[in-house]
């Protein structure tokens, strides 16, 4: 009997596999790609256009979140795929990071440093965000000698173990101690936290806004005054800009917002125009201290891949050439009009509050529960959103800055149904 239903049960899945192929990739994917959550997304999207993504059944959907902050230019811009082709034709990976003398890498090293204050002057390209982060952190401590690091709650800045030790949530880092010993967390945007930064501190890391404590930007007071403490104490300031820079927040860089400088910045996501590429960058008398006494201070084997240089850079091209973050503040300010529930003079609001900065905002409702039925909602009808990891409660937005007036409308009404069916 149970032979029967084996046979049985082989012979339906066989049928389901050949009826259904996409059933047949999600099996797949589900068994044999690794898992991040019990609950992944699991959408087969076979295009990406610009705003939009196309899923195996032809559905359409407005792309709110790009990637996490990646697709800031919008997904496949015909520029970016014609430096990929370009550069597929010449070379892919020839050497580790730092030996040949790669067109793609010094060229987009050039236009970044061109676009930066003059103290920013070195690029060293990894392969990730969280690559960059560890490679400034090392660099802090090989520059000051000293071994405290400063980093603040509710901060985000990758996942690997160094990364992991400054993020400020201690559900995230709790499972994977030891981590890194010497890292002192503070409140962000806390003036009264400034007095904890001392001369025992190699570096303080603060993203420039928080992104997944649901878009915290700080004063210009507080980023000034974190500035000047640094400078006083010898620290040196990293600026995690891994999503707020790239034309996110409507300048090019967010620190532009607070008339400061870091000592060392943090890039990545948009950074490689779709292709994985992360950087720090610093002075280069900061950096050459990853060169010597040990030399290969830090190594990569693809960082700066030469595909990944030269898309970055067409991407930032076209970022600048075709005034992509002039229309930031008039499409933020286009989605604050429409996201208002109930309508004016209604009752009851669903949405608390928005908080954004540039194209990328936190739209608050009560709790988890009514921000996952929206975004449940959102998806089915074909808008991509998604949450914070520290802010469960607030939807992310984050979408392509190509996004139209019209994608923007119409997303916001999907946004506005699934309110009304609370
Ligand atoms: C602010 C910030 N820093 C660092 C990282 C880590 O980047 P990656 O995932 O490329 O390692 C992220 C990723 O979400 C991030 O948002």
């Amino acid at each position: 009997m149970t032979n029967i239903k084996v046979e049985v049960h082989h012979i339906l899945r066989t049928l389901t596999e050949i009826v259904s192929p996409s059933m047949n990739q999600r099996e797949i994917f589900l068994r044999h790609v690794a898992q991040t959550s019990p609950s992944p997304l699991g959408l087969e999207i076979v295009k990406a256009e610009g705003a939009l993504l196309f899923d195996a059944n032809g559905k359409e959907f407005i792309d709110l979140i790009g990637g996490i902050s990646v697709a800031n230019t919008g997904h496949r811009h015909p520029k970016v795929i014609e430096a990929i082709k370009q550069q597929l034709e010449a070379y892919l990976h020839i050497m580790v990071y730092g030996e040949f003398i790669e067109t793609p890498q010094l060229q987009y090293a050039k236009l970044l440093t061109d676009h930066l204050p003059a103290s920013l002057n070195s690029v060293y390209f990894t392969n990730s965000g969280a690559e960059a982060v560890e490679g400034a952190m090392k660099l802090a401590k090989r520059v000051t000698n000293r071994t405290e690091i400063i980093a603040f709650n509710k901060s985000y800045h990758g996942s690997t173990q160094g990364a992991l030790s400054v993020i400020g949530d201690e559900y995230w880092r709790n499972a994977f101690r030891p981590l890194l010993p010497g890292v002192l967390h503070l409140e962000y945007n806390s003036f009264e936290s400034l007095g904890e930064i001392t001369e025992q501190a190699a570096c303080v890391i603060a993203e420039t806004a928080q992104g997944e404590a649901g878009i915290i930007a700080p004063s210009k007071e507080w980023m000034q005054a974190l500035r000047k403490k640094c400078d006083e104490t010898g620290v040196l300031l990293i600026l995690d800009e891994i999503q707020t820079g790239f034309g996110r927040t409507g300048k090019l860089w967010g620190f532009e917002h607070f008339d400061i400088v870091p000592d060392i910045l943090l890039l990545g996501k948009a950074l490689g125009g779709g292709m994985p590429l992360g950087a720090f960058i610093a002075g280069k008398k900061l950096m050459w201290q990853l060169t010597e006494d040990p030399v290969l201070g830090h190594i990569t084997t693809f960082g700066g891949h030469p595909v990944c240089c030269a898309a970055g850079m067409a991407a930032m091209q076209a970022l600048l050439d075709e005034g992509m973050m002039n229309e930031v503040k008039k499409k933020e300010e286009l989605f604050r009009a429409l996201l208002v529930h109930p309508p004016v003079g209604g009752h009851s609001p669903k949405i608390k509050s928005i908080r954004s900065f540039g194209l990328w905002m936190a739209v608050e409702f009560e709790n988890f529960e009514t921000n996952k039925k929206v975004i449940d909602h959102c998806i089915e009808n074909g808008v991509l959103v998604d949450w914070f990891l520290f802010a469960p409660g607030c939807l992310r937005i984050s979408p392509p800055l190509t996004i139209s007036e019209e994608q923007i409308k119409q997303a916001v009404k999907t946004i506005m149904q699934a309110c009304d069916k609370m």
